[in-house]
């Protein structure tokens, strides 16, 4: 991938590390002259790794690895590639990036490397369909399906574009055209093609891991597939939540309905039936578990065969800040509960209201100028304003907490598409917990723990 940003020397990527070996020596409550005498280092240099001094080496990695129960990754810090929490890369660069992929002994795709970030699970790609058909005909030969992926999508669809998805031996396709999109489940085997070739025919394939790349993979993948089949939870089904949390805490429905008031009969069905308790029911069902009601509450989906369909001419519209003297209109994309966190949006500039902020928001963010007309961006990181111009065909990446506000001379449009980090709801009411300087030793742990 082309950029124009490459991480070179990064300071607080050093820190970061010296920050992790010492938090990781914590952990094991190791103080520096043990930790000294387990990796086999002279007397007082483990302050020099820990302090930044030195450089934390991978044959030092390696040596932790062995002897401490951890893994190399644990004392491996991420690159924050963004200047000043934001990435722009140029719709030139994208174009630098192309290439033509083929399927069934011909050119299928056109794709385009969009905004990237190592910050960011986002692989967003800019795909144009190469192969013409003559139908919607889902078993048309000239269709080459791929066989799905990991990672969810999110595709927004511009011109004359067939999408094909297949789901239970069961093949559809959908003529899409611009503004439509869809968001679909992992390895749902899809393709697209094109009706036309007298316009435009692209999509922006916005796919990203979300919460279930990273380390959750990771740790899944060494218990195995039927250690992982066993902590799948169906989607909707109150009870096999409820039995879950249950057999977590040990608990018997006669014990559950001494606790919480509820007859034995009734925890039982609860317990068998895929239907929620009512309110009353889960206020006193957690309380006796020692809970919070949204533990035992299933999220739904709303995919029919894996996939979730918005044409534009349906998707909801609204004026922001409000109807009086708008600055901006979204359009609301392709979304599904199954990701509360994700947020994708047609983005219109309007030019009655300039520099209006966007409120920051918890989430990742990607942008990309669908329209013909440049958008500016203004946004403060570590308490500095910084501005810049996206370009159409350019795309974006924003870290987490930035407060944008985007103008245009010209009204424009742009995509964009929000998603959550490692930082769950969890993890954000953990934090929450801590006392703000703690907050501090979380992100760079720098003290021995007494
Ligand atoms: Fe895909």
């Amino acid at each position: 991938m082309s950029t124009t940003d490459q991480p070179g020397p990064e300071p607080a990527y050093a820190a970061r590390a010296a920050a992790l070996l010492r938090a990781a020596a914590n952990d094991l409550k190791r103080n520096d002259s043990a930790a000294e005498a387990d990796l086999g280092l002279p007397p007082g240099t483990f302050a020099e790794y820990t302090s930044g001094r030195q450089p934390i080496t991978w044959d030092l990695i390696g040596r932790a690895a062995r002897v401490w129960p951890l893994n190399e990754r644990d004392l491996l810090p991420i690159h924050d590639d963004t200047t000043h929490g934001l990435r722009m890369v140029r719709a030139k660069e994208s174009e630098a990036s192309s290439r033509i992929i083929e399927r069934g002994g011909g050119p299928y795709y056109e794709y385009r490397d969009t905004a990237m970030s190592r910050l960011a699970s986002y692989r967003p790609e800019w795909i144009r369909m190469l192969r013409l058909v003559e139908d919607d005909d889902p078993d048309n030969p000239a269709v080459n399906w791929n066989k799905g992926h990991l990672l969810y999508q999110f595709t927004y669809f511009v011109g004359p574009v067939n999408y094909y998805y297949r789901s239970d031996g069961r093949s559809y396709c959908v003529e899409m055209r611009t503004g439509d999109s869809v968001w679909g489940l992992p390895f749902a085997p899809h393709s697209f093609t094109a009706r036309s070739d007298a316009e435009p025919a692209y999509i922006l394939a916005l796919t990203y891991g979300g919460e279930l790349t990273g380390d959750s993979q990771r740790e899944l993948s060494a218990f195995g597939r039927a250690a992982t089949g066993a902590l799948a939870l169906p989607l909707g089904d109150h009870g096999a939540l409820l039995r879950s949390i249950m057999a977590g805490r040990l608990m018997t429905v006669g014990e559950l309905a001494d606790r919480s008031g509820l007859t034995p009969d009734r925890v039982a069905a609860l317990c068998a039936a895929s239907t929620r308790a009512d309110w009353s029911e889960l206020v006193v069902l957690a309380d006796a578990l020692g809970v919070s009601v949204r533990e035992l509450v299933a999220p739904h989906t709303t995919t029919e065969a894996d996939v979730r369909i918005q044409p534009g001419r349906t998707a909801p519209r609204w004026a922001y800040p409000g109807d009086d003297r708008p600055a901006y209109r979204f359009t609301q994309l392709a979304s599904d509960p199954l990701h509360p966190h994700t947020t994708s949006l047609e983005v219109e500039v309007l030019t009655s209201r300039p520099d209006t902020a966007l409120p920051a928001t918890y989430q990742h963010q990607y942008l990309y100028v669908l329209g013909d007309e440049p958008v500016a961006v203004r946004w403060r990181h570590d308490g500095e304003q910084f501005d810049g111009q996206l370009e159409p065909g350019d795309s974006g990446y924003v870290v987490p907490g930035i407060e944008l506000r985007l103008s245009a001379a010209k009204p424009t449009r742009l995509l964009m598409l929000r998603i959550s980090g490692a930082a769950t709801p969890d993890v954000r009411f953990a934090l929450g917990a801590m006392r703000p300087d703690a907050i501090g030793r979380y992100v760079a742990e720098d003290r021995l723990w007494y």
